[in-house]
């Protein structure tokens, strides 16, 4: 098996290599003058093999390096390709909120899906986001990862930010041996949010938030805030996918949040905690649903 590095996420691919004892290839990437992206997979010896192209897709760029590389292990005659795209870009748009728009996720699927048989994402915003895809598709969670990450933290009590989370905190609260709830966000804007007053058994505790996505840092401050004015004592904060965009690292230590961690589905700092393990268990799924590996 190969393992392809797109230039988002070389070292998670390296990782991933390892993880599957798998040969890595490094291909060439570069920006043409214009701006448009230019790649080569230049590796002998794909023909007939299992080929996995690992590249997160923040940035159209890099999204379109994604579906070049796929093209060119597909050209070179591999077997099976696997795209492993760690960060699923558009994902937020999972379905039409107002007529006339476009189903971005689905967009995405669609694309990947012109040369790649199976499609490997963590943590997906939406789980049907993995049936718009029309091969095989895994969507493995990397909640294990960010639990085990705060294992000696001290953590009494894991929150969701909204409703729609809830499942995360539970699978990491289970694994943290503590309770969890959920608290009640709306969205006012794209960096604005509101979080309903909530009863919670919080003062003296130290509480970890665990969400699948920090973009602006908007929820995890406004949650932070919440929590402190109810007597918390430390509040972490954690998330599959650290975006951070617009100084939202800057946004949470200022709200007072004591940690921010985030796995390198998204490389940069705070990227503390590898998915890799996560995307193994996803690879092996779907080449197992495949037939291609032994249980
Ligand atoms: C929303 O549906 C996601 O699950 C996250 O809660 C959201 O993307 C976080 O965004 P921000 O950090 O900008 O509040």
């Amino acid at each position: 098996m190969f393992v392809v590095a797109g230039s988002a996420s070389r070292k998670l691919a390296a990782d991933v290599a390892t993880g599957l004892d798998a040969t890595l290839v490094t291909p060439d990437v570069r920006s043409f003058p214009d701006g448009e992206v230019y790649s080569r997979v230049h590796e002998d010896g794909l023909e007939g093999e299992d080929v996995v192209v690992v590249q997160t897709t923040l940035g159209n760029d890099r999204y379109m390096e994604l579906l070049l590389l796929l093209d060119a292990v597909r050209a070179q005659g591999a077997n099976r390709v696997c795209a492993v795209v760690p960060y699923y870009s558009y994902s937020r748009q999972d379905q039409r909120f107002l007529t006339g728009e476009a189903l971005s996720a689905r967009v995405v699927a669609k694309t990947i899906a012109v040369d790649a048989d199976a499609l490997v994402t963590v943590d997906p915003h939406k789980d049907h986001i993995l049936e718009m895809f029309p091969g095989t598709a895994a969507g493995p969670s990397a909640v294990p990862e960010l639990a085990a990450y705060f294992a000696g933290a001290g953590v009494d009590l894991v929150l969701a930010p909204d409703k729609g989370a809830r499942d995360r905190a539970q699978h990491a609260a289970s694994l943290m041996g503590v309770p969890f709830d959920h608290l009640e966000k709306t969205r006012l804007s794209g960096d604005k949010v509101v979080m309903k007053t909530k009863d919670l058994d919080v003062a003296g505790r130290t509480v970890a938030i665990i969400d699948d996505i920090i973009s602006t840092g908007g929820t995890m401050a406004t949650a932070t805030k919440q929590l402190q004015d109810q007597g918390a004592t430390a509040v972490l904060c954690a998330a599959t996918h650290g975006l951070f965009t617009g100084g939202a690292v800057k946004r949470l230590l200022d709200a007072g949040v004591k940690q921010v961690v985030a796995t390198d589905t998204i490389e940069g700092t705070p990227s503390l905690v590898s998915a890799a393990p996560s995307v193994c268990r996803g690879v092996r799924q779907v080449l197992e649903l495949e037939g291609h590996l032994k249980a």
